[in-house]
């Protein structure tokens, strides 16, 4: 799909961490190549910036972000040109008025993008909408989290379809604009090889982890609200899921591919009561070493309460009541300040039966499939091979698809792939109205759960791969987490 010219983005939050660290990065990557046509990108701030302090900003977020390979001072130069910065107090309603006065009186191609809180979204929706800038053709974007719990998800949602239908409605979430989680997909549903496969009778379990190394950085007056089950899990972790674990989409199509997804959602098995402590683990980053340097524990970092009770870990022990994954456990889990930085989709397969091979225990020959969304991002499929000499001893090896080295190709930015689609009007890879509440449906009860028991999270060292409670989820069950992949 192309991208209609001429677009007009209004990035809302336009100077905040996100717009800085990853939405700029992005446009200027698509403008680099070609990719965005004519059109305009005016980015909101709260106070009056001096052109000069703007474009200085808007440089130096792409020098930080995009590697020297694919930085050209020229490129750069009319990508900035073609940035405005527009000052708006997002809610004042009269301002919007002047923004109205900006953009072009047609009905163009235009997106408001939400790079805010998402207790901004109504009133800027108001705001838009009083001074007639919302049209047939506008567009607007839901950065997650999306609300806080389940009520305040679907108020955010009742107040944006006031405004916007469900059409021009694309609630982001920028891991399935991962390069990796579209190979998932074209794996599973182009190879007959793996879907024959892809159920309880040959899958014993799968893991899916996404670990960072950062601790809380600048973000904690908004981190101390959420927390890692609402900025990860309730969002990255459980699409990551759905995607795995959805039935084959009759069409590559938007609603049918939410359809399936919605489906994996609503067949997730509750976890409420005393369930809460058997199956889910909640953990806050003690001092430690990352990178080589000392790093403080998560309550003494700058804005953090002293007393704070906010997890930046969880695992969970995550089952599908369905036919397909009946008895095969999911175990997710996401942390910061965890070992390293990766993400990654372990799909074990069961033991062979029995072995005929000597001194060969039949597990450690079990099939395993990673799909590794990052850093390095790439397919890897764990096989049995005969070790070259006498005898017939088994040994593991690897078959490895990598997507940047075979093809000497530039692996986009998740960004990039999702401007593009929203840009051109394809909501595939966005979230549904009714898959949003799905998820706060499912997670609600644990949240509420943590916040009536007042319990502070586990302490784990910074640097570690998270509490000791994580591991036990999994030994319970005698497995352990794929770390040292
Ligand atoms: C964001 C979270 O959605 O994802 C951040 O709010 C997190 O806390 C980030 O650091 C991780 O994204 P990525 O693409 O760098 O893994």
């Amino acid at each position: 799909m192309q991208i209609e010219a001429p677009f007009e983005l209004v990035l809302f939050g336009g100077m905040g961490d996100l717009a800085l660290r990853k939405l700029i990065p992005a446009l200027f990557l698509l403008h680099r190549d070609g990719r965005l046509p004519e059109g305009m990108i005016y980015a909101t701030t709260r106070q009056e910036m001096a052109r000069d302090d703007f474009t200085t900003r808007i440089e130096n977020s792409v020098r930080a972000q995009v590697a020297a390979d694919y930085m050209d001072q020229q490129i750069l130069e009319t990508f900035i040109d073609r940035v405005e910065c527009f000052t708006l107090d997002v809610n004042n309603l009269k301002a919007y008025s002047l923004l109205a006065k900006t953009l072009s009186a047609d009905d163009v191609n235009r997106l408001f993008y939400m790079a805010t809180g998402s207790d901004l979204y109504s009133s800027i929706c108001k705001g838009l909408n009083e001074a007639g800038l919302i049209r047939e053709r506008s567009k607007i974007v839901l950065e997650k989290p999306i609300g806080h719990n389940l009520e305040t998800a679907q108020a955010i949602n009742e107040d944006v379809a006031e405004f916007f239908a469900e059409h021009q409605i694309y609630r982001i979430d920028h891991y399935l604009g991962k390069e990796t989680v579209q190979n998932l997909m074209v794996l599973r549903f182009a190879n007959s090889l793996f879907e024959s496969q892809w159920n309880q009778h040959f899958i014993d379990h799968i893991q899916i982890t996404i670990s960072e190394n950062l601790g809380v950085e600048q973000r904690a007056e908004f981190y101390e609200q959420v927390g890692a089950m609402r900025d990860m899990f309730q969002n990255h972790l459980l699409q990551l899921l759905c995607i795995t674990a959805m039935e084959p989409p009759a069409k590559l199509e938007p609603d049918a591919v939410r359809d399936e997804k919605v489906k994996v959602l609503k067949a997730l098995k509750p976890i409420t009561g005393t369930l809460i402590n058997e199956c889910v683990v909640r953990g806050q980053y003690d001092s430690g070493v990352a990178e080589g340097k000392p790093v403080p524990r998560y309550r003494d970092e700058p804005g953090v309460y002293a007393k704070s009770m906010t997890e930046t870990f969880v695992a969970a022990k995550v089952e599908i009541d369905n036919w397909r994954w009946a008895g095969v456990p999911f175990y997710l889990r996401t942390g910061k300040r965890l070992t390293e930085r990766a993400c990654e989709i372990v799909v074990q397969f069961k033991e062979i039966p029995h072995s005929i091979f000597p001194l060969q225990h039949k597990n450690t020959m079990a099939n395993k499939l990673v799909f590794r969304l990052q850093p390095d991002e790439g397919v890897r499929l764990m096989l049995c091979e005969k070790r070259v000499g006498p005898g017939m001893n088994v040994r593991p090896m690897n078959l490895s698809l990598n997507p940047s080295s075979e093809r000497q190709t530039r692996v986009p930015e998740a960004y990039e792939r999702l401007f593009h689609d929203a840009l051109s009007g394809n909501t595939t890879l966005f979230l549904r109205d009714d898959e949003l509440l799905d998820a706060w449906r499912w997670v609600d009860p644990i949240v509420n759960y943590w916040g009536e028991q007042e319990q502070r999270p586990e302490p784990y060292t910074a640097g570690s791969w998270g509490p000791a409670a994580a591991t036990l989820l999994l030994a319970r069950d005698g497995r352990l987490w794929d770390e040292n992949s």
